[in-house]
């Protein structure tokens, strides 16, 4: 990926209910990390959009932080026409609360419930814009695994999908193992369980063969 630059969403987005609260997951960021490294040893300028993580972050790559899937947005978009490649691996809050209260929530021993109306979907907007680059989606499934992801890849008009099972707790979220599925159009590559690092290592070279070599 030698003069190719690449931006890599990770980490969860953290959807705030009042000045102490959010709804958020828990994504680690290490999948997204790893994927930073191996791109920047592809020789890749990097960009990553971090959201939150429980990890440190890569010196060598350009770092945006951001907290929710707004700012998330924004940044992305901010930034996405001089790139080669995107790859969203940010699990990003499709909900947010629809009002966010300015002082504490007070408890008054009664049930109360939270309004929550869907926020912009990142991938598939990059995916929509006239100059765009490469676009890579990941498909955090509990279910009908392949069928959910090609339904993904349709919807959210990406070139590729990474497929990973989040329902074993061995692999996928917060975990420092994966096993991924990397389906195009036209075809499906599995990557077996290792280390997110070599896992991130195989995505990137396969990618760059992919995408970026003409033969
Ligand atoms: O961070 P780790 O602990 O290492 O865990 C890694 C991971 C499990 C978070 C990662 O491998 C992963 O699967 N990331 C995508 C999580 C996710 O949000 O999946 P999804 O199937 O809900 O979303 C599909 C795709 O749309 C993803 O590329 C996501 O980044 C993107 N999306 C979703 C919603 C939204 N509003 N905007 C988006 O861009």
């Amino acid at each position: 990926l030698s003069g190719k630059k690449v931006l890599i969403t990770l980490g969860g987005t953290r959807e705030a209910i009042d000045p102490v609260r959010f709804i958020s997951n828990h994504s680690s960021g290490k999948m997204g990390m790893a994927l930073a490294h191996a791109s920047i040893q592809a020789g890749a300028k990097t960009t990553l959009i971090v959201g939150s993580i429980s990890i440190g972050l890569e010196k060598r790559a350009e770092i945006i932080e951001v907290i929710s899937a707004e700012e998330m947005y924004q940044a992305v978009m901010k930034r996405i026409e001089s790139q080669d490649l995107f790859i969203s691996c940010a699990a990003v809050a499709d909900f947010r609360p629809k009002k966010v209260s300015k002082n504490k929530i007070k408890k008054n021993n009664q049930s109360m419930s939270i309004e929550l109306i869907e926020n912009r979907d990142i991938l598939a907007s990059v995916c929509q814009l006239n100059k765009k680059p490469i676009c890579i989606g990941f498909a955090a499934e509990t279910e009908n695994f392949i069928e959910n992801a090609k339904i993904k890849l349709k919807q959210k008009r990406c070139d590729a999908i990474l497929l990973n099972d989040i329902s074993n707790t061995e692999i996928g979220l917060n975990s420092d193992e994966n096993e991924l599925h990397l389906i195009t159009k036209n075809n499906s590559y599995k990557i077996k369980q290792n280390t997110k690092q070599i896992v991130a290592e195989k995505i990137i070279n396969k990618l760059a063969d992919y995408f970026f070599t003409s033969s």
